[in-house]
């Protein structure tokens, strides 16, 4: 019997890769999502990939009534939990909405599990976790502590989840920290699509390689780097879905609950990217280097090894192929909107 899952913020842009590996690997999915960061066709394109009709509950994580009701409408067995707001600068501007969306929403959902008698959670945290450290790569064990708010409701949420196991043995969690996804999926009809500017580096590279916008801003090239420019571990979005498979399959298997990192353990730059992405695209992008952006950190990758040990993940994408993927996504994009 194929057993069921609740996958809420299924349509956003980790939501919905982790859709694709999920179905791919027999489940069947249900996903929750109010599609305030996600495109309406979003299911459309994901019933392509898959070759099957996709669910879809539209509703937010913040309404009891509704997330109940996708309880009494099918048979859950597991929830992955992607539903949050993840701007980290906007998270500065309106703090009480983050706590609201990404903590109370969390608390609405798992004492609507807790009721349905759904124990299992695999939870989308982040790296931003850790507190400040010069200690790369970064293990699970490391200091934590937070520089957002955003970071603020990821922290909350991991304690949340394993304050309420410790009260009921029943509970397993996964909890995921991802470093800075990355790329898109094989088929092109799915990837990081954002409304506005761009605050991360690909898809910002990515609007200037289909010309939406004019050139980069290397935010510093005086960091104790390599090339003097930030380093970060790039991780593909659908090595990061299979890792999620991964997480679930544990769970599904009566693993014990786990906190793991999900990146590479490798750090690229800021110019390292570039070049990927000029390969990937076939030109020179231009860019320029203006001042550090307050808040970044010199370099930031983590530790892969626990990830490995207890869930055999690995991942297997490079830069490249994050940056190819990107650019097929975007450039087929581009010329969708165009048309
Ligand atoms: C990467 C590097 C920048 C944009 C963020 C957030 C959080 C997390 C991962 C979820 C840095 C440089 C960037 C640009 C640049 N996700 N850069 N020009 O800041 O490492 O982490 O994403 O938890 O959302 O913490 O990612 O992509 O913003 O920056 O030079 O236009 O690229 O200085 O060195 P970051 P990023």
């Amino acid at each position: 019997m194929r057993k069921t899952i609740l996958l809420t913020g299924g349509a956003g842009y980790i939501g919905s890769h982790t859709y694709v590996a999920l179905v791919q690997a027999g489940y069947e999915v249900v996903i929750l999502d109010n599609f305030s960061n996600a495109r309406a066709d979003v299911p459309d394109r994901l019933e392509v990939i898959t070759g099957a009709p996709v669910t879809v509950h539209r509703a937010d994580v913040l309404d009891k009534q509704a997330v109940a009701a996708v309880f009494a409408a099918h048979k859950i067995d597991a929830v992955v939990h992607f539903a949050a707001r993840k701007a980290v600068g906007e998270s500065q501007t309106i703090p009480l909405e983050y706590i609201e969306t990404n903590c109370t929403g969390l608390v609405n959902l798992l004492m609507t599990m807790r009721d349905a008698g759904v124990f299992r959670i695999v939870f989308s945290s982040s790296a931003t976790v850790y507190a400040e450290t010069e200690d790369w790569p970064i293990p699970e064990e490391a200091e934590l502590g937070y520089a957002s708010t955003y970071a603020l409701t990821k922290l909350m949420g991991e304690q949340i989840i394993r304050q309420v196991a410790g009260s009921d043995a029943r509970w397993r969690h996964g909890i995921l920290r991802y470093f800075n996804p990355a790329g898109a999926h094989e088929s092109a009809l799915i990837g990081e699509d954002p409304r506005d500017i761009p605050n991360n580096l690909m898809p910002y590279i990515a609007k200037v390689a289909v010309g939406e916008l004019p050139t980069l801003n290397v935010f510093g090239d005086d960091y104790p780097t390599p090339d003097g420019t930030g380093v970060r571990d790039y991780i593909h979005v659908m090595d990061l879905a299979e890792g999620h498979v991964k997480s679930l399959d544990a769970l599904m298997a009566g693993a014990e609950s786990h906190i793991v990192n999900l990146g590479t353990g490798k750090g690229y730059s800021v110019l390292d990217m570039l070049a990927s992405y000029s390969k990937a695209c076939g030109r020179d992008l231009p860019y320029r280097v203006t001042e550090r952006r307050a808040g970044d950190l010199a370099c930031y990758f983590g530790d892969p090894a626990k990830a490995k040990a207890l869930l055999g993940f690995q991942a297997r994408r490079d830069l490249d192929d994050m940056c190819r993927s990107s650019w097929a996504w975007i450039s087929r994009r581009s010329n969708m909107r165009g048309a």
